[in-house]
């Protein structure tokens, strides 16, 4: 069967959901200067927008990790593929995510990041699976919870496929 794609959440639910959390992470920072990180790849096309909708002053950098596991879930052990440019010494950061499932791999980072000295770390996700959660982690903010299902779009693939869809769905006829 081919593969077909349901939309879950709409592109324009997701712009205005975007829209909030800038409107609200400039708020919470107001009169500070904020350095996102971004999580490769999966978490660059939102990294790219919600900054886009922060109008407090943005610096960003990137990191790549891979983490050692059967492929369908996490091991928590996180490699560094790519790491940062820049330090984190004395920044307000927060770092940002495409989604959170088991947490292991976001607990796992923040505890090697946070190591690196900044001022404050923040976390911010598109998604989240709560019922997936076997590390607990401090999300700060969340663009949407959603159910224990496999989505794709907004930087979240399927074998490297689909991130470039401008919603998140849900891919069927998989066996
Ligand atoms: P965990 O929180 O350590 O289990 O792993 C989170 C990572 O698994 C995310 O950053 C994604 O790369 C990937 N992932 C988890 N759930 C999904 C999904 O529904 N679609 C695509 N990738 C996912
Ligand atoms: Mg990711």
């Amino acid at each position: 069967m081919a593969e077909k794609i349901k939309v879950l959440i709409s592109e324009e639910e997701v712009n205005e959901r975007i829209e909030a959390l800038g409107k609200k992470i400039s708020e919470d920072y107001a009169g500070k200067q904020i350095h996102l990180i971004c999580v490769l790849k999966g978490g660059v096309f939102f990294m790219c927008e919600l900054a886009k909708r922060i109008t407090i002053p943005v610096s960003m950098d990137f990191m790549s990790v891979s983490s050692y596991g059967d492929g369908t879930s996490s091991s928590g052990v996180v490699k560094i593929a790519k790491d940062l440019d820049e330090s984190l010494e004395g920044k307000e950061v927060i770092v940002v995510e495409d989604i959170i499932d088991s947490g292991r791999t976001l607990s796992y980072l923040l505890e090697i990041l946070k190591k690196r000295g900044p001022k404050s770390m923040g976390l911010c996700t598109l998604l989240d699976k709560p019922d997936r959660r076997v590390k607990d982690v401090k999300v700060d903010y969340v663009g949407f919870e959603i159910p224990d299902e496999f989505v794709v779009g907004y930087g979240l693939d399927y074998a490297q496929k689909y991130r470039n869809l401008p919603y998140i769905g849900v891919v069927e006829g998989v066996e």
